[in-house]
């Protein structure tokens, strides 16, 4: 019989054993990441709202927000009633073979709950997927006879081959094989995209692109187009039928003050709109994409076409049953305006805190309960950043990196707040607390972080890379 491990043995398995187990079958350098940082240091117990307990007692706050998954906080007890009820009733899993009433009422409510004729829901598990989904029904919308793509140069649509072809970030830096003609137009410029979308013209005056790729909000760079340009953009693809696909994964389900970002713009319709995260509630996987009626009945409404585009685990039970339940949270508990309250407290709080340390905080920025703090500390502390590390003198955007790391590290340690950083050009600090948090932790947040930057910069950056001293970058 081969020796294998059972779910409580993981229970029992201490730091030192997880870690080399992560070593030997699952990556060496992830060890040496998450230590850099000190979450990987300790194991986590378990976690409630905005909270994460660890196996010694102590706990911390969560400014991370799960990256886009928490916006429902840990464990919500109405998201775990809804997942217990689904278990205890012995519901079936799987089995495409009988209509799902869990498929049909999460549809219904995402029909009812977007602006237009966005009406027609289908649920894969990732974020990359769906997008991908969605780009599969633009390109069968138009039959196969167009072939480009546009997608912004600061992007982020996943890491699958398709998704991460359209991916323009610095997490993102080899180049494997993708979509073809995917054509990169610069983040906000819709003159920019008309000139791309005019270049595709054939000699019988026939625009080639089928998709355009958009998020409204940036959650990676916190830059978003402005309503104009966004209203621009839809009236651009409509002039030439072209799909507009908003990929709102990340900043779905209220983090930005709107249900979605975009429909804080009165009238604005994407042609296909994309999320996941919180929709699962912080315990599902689940993802959708979700289509004009038209579009849907000219791409795949046919019999010959039922089973095009569908993956094993689509509309899973389980999953499924939890989103319904998490959504019907986000509407009846109102998290945009929970959002937009967060918004009222971190707003002018990292603004006090620019102002008292104006040499380390170049600027922040943000909406909802998504904001970034550009940390920079001038030349000096960049150049210090380049010899202490040496090997990236010349990259400026490792030394940021570096900056905003020693920040987050001490943070951690000394306060207990969990915050992290976008690999994006700028490396900012993300601020992005699920949106159960309280005003009072909150406030616990801003004083911490007041209390980080008053050790100082150069402080923070040698005192983290002297003990990160010998250790694989
Ligand atoms: C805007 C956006 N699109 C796509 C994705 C990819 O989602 P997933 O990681 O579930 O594939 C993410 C993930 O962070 C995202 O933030």
């Amino acid at each position: 019989m081969p020796k294998l491990m059972s779910v409580e043995d993981c229970e029992e398995l201490s730091t030192k054993q997880v870690h080399d187990l992560y070593r030997r079958y699952v990556s060496r350098s992830q060890v040496s990441l998450m230590n850099s940082f000190g979450f990987g240091r300790e194991l986590v117990e378990r976690a409630e709202g905005p909270w994460i307990y660890m196996r010694d007692g102590t706990r911390v706050l969560d400014l991370s927000g799960g990256v886009g998954v928490l916006n429902h906080g840990h464990n919500h007890p109405r998201v775990l009633a809804a997942r217990e009820r689904f278990a205890r009733e012995r519901r079936m899993e799987v089995h495409k073979a009988f209509f799902s009433p869990y498929v049909a009422a999460l549809s219904h409510n995402i029909a009812e709950l977007l602006p237009g004729d966005l009406a027609i829901s289908y649920f894969p598990n990732s974020g990359a997927e769906a997008n991908e989904g969605a780009i599969k029904m633009a390109y069968k919308y138009h039959g196969g006879r167009r072939n480009t793509i546009l997608r912004a140069d600061i992007s982020f649509h996943g890491k699958t081959l398709g998704a991460g072809s359209l991916t323009g970030s610095a997490e993102n830096h080899f180049q494997f094989p993708g979509l073809p003609n995917a054509v990169v137009y610069p983040y906000g410029d819709v003159e920019a995209v008309r000139a791309a979308v005019e270049a595709t013209r054939k000699p019988d005056g026939k625009c080639d692109v089928y998709a355009l790729m958009v998020e409204p909000f940036s959650a990676s760079s916190l830059r978003s187009w402005s309503g104009p340009a966004l209203t621009e953009l839809r009236r651009l693809c409509t002039a030439e039928d072209i799909v507009l696909i908003f990929d709102e994964i990340y900043t779905g389900w209220g983090k930005t003050g709107t249900l979605f970002h975009f429909m804080r713009h009165e009238g604005l319709v994407p042609d296909i709109l994309v999320y996941s995260k919180s929709l699962g509630g912080g315990k599902a996987s689940i993802s959708g994409y979700t289509a004009r009626e038209p579009l849907f009945r000219k791409a795949y409404d046919r019999l010959s076409d039922v089973i095009l585009h569908s993956t094993t685990y689509y509309g899973f039970g389980e999953e499924t049953a939890t989103a319904i339940e998490a959504v019907n949270v986000v509407v009846e508990d109102d998290y945009p305006a929970r959002a937009r309250a967060i918004e009222a407290i971190l707003t002018p709080g990292l603004e006090r805190i620019r102002k008292a340390y104006p040499e380390a905080v170049e600027r922040t920025t943000g909406v909802g309960a998504l904001h970034g703090v550009f940390l920079g500390g001038g030349p000096k502390l960049l150049d210090l950043a380049g010899k202490l590390v040496p090997g990236f003198t010349k990259d400026p955007r490792f030394r940021t990196k570096l900056i905003t790391l020693s920040v987050i590290a001490h943070l951690y340690r000394e306060h207990r707040v969990m915050t992290y950083y976008s690999p994006n050009v700028e490396n900012p600090l993300m601020v992005a607390p699920t949106l159960v948090i309280e005003p009072a932790e909150i406030e616990y947040f801003l004083t911490a972080l007041e209390e980080t930057l008053a050790v100082g910069l150069r402080r923070l950056l040698t005192g983290f890379i002297r003990e990160k001293a010998g250790a694989a970058w």
